[in-house]
């Protein structure tokens, strides 16, 4: 499998549908928006102030991250590079391709995290421990 570095990672503008009069409306549509089938949503929220969240690697998942609500910072790292990016907004989704390790910080009060995945919950996808994912990057 090709291995990603943080450059091919960035925050795609969704769709937005605004009125003026019954606030927004953001889509993210199969075959339409992504370069992926989204196969799984979850979210993360009343994350304590100062927690961090991730810190692993997924080997083959993609993934978009986007701020539902509030803001937090996620950094990958390829194993050489690490970027991060600020999201605090509803209508834009970092997308995350795979083999790049992450870290999610800095969440403010009443943050929702929601990640559309491109697969279903595999333990075996993940990596957790930095060393290995560096072993992994160089195989
Ligand atoms: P974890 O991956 O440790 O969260 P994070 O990396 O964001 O800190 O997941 C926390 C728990 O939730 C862990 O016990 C696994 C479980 N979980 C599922 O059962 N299904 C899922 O789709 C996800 C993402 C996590």
């Amino acid at each position: 499998m090709e291995k990603y570095s943080v450059f091919d990672c960035t925050v795609v503008e969704l769709d937005k549908h605004h009125s003026d009069r019954k606030g927004n409306l953001t889509v993210v549509e199969n075959g339409v928006t992504l370069p992926f089938d989204v196969k799984r949503v979850y979210y993360l929220y009343d994350v304590p102030g100062g927690e961090n969240r991730g810190s692993h690697a997924h080997k083959e998942l993609s993934q978009l991250i986007i701020a539902a609500s509030g803001s937090f910072t996620v950094t990958l790292d390829d194993g050489k590079c690490k970027r991060s990016f600020f999201l605090n907004r509803p209508y834009q989704g970092l997308y995350v391709k795979p083999g790049l390790w992450r870290d999610l910080e800095d969440f403010s009060s009443g943050a929702v995290c929601m990640v559309l995945a491109s697969d279903v919950y595999l333990k075996e996808d993940y990596i957790r421990d930095y060393q290995e994912f560096l072993e992994f990057r160089q195989s």
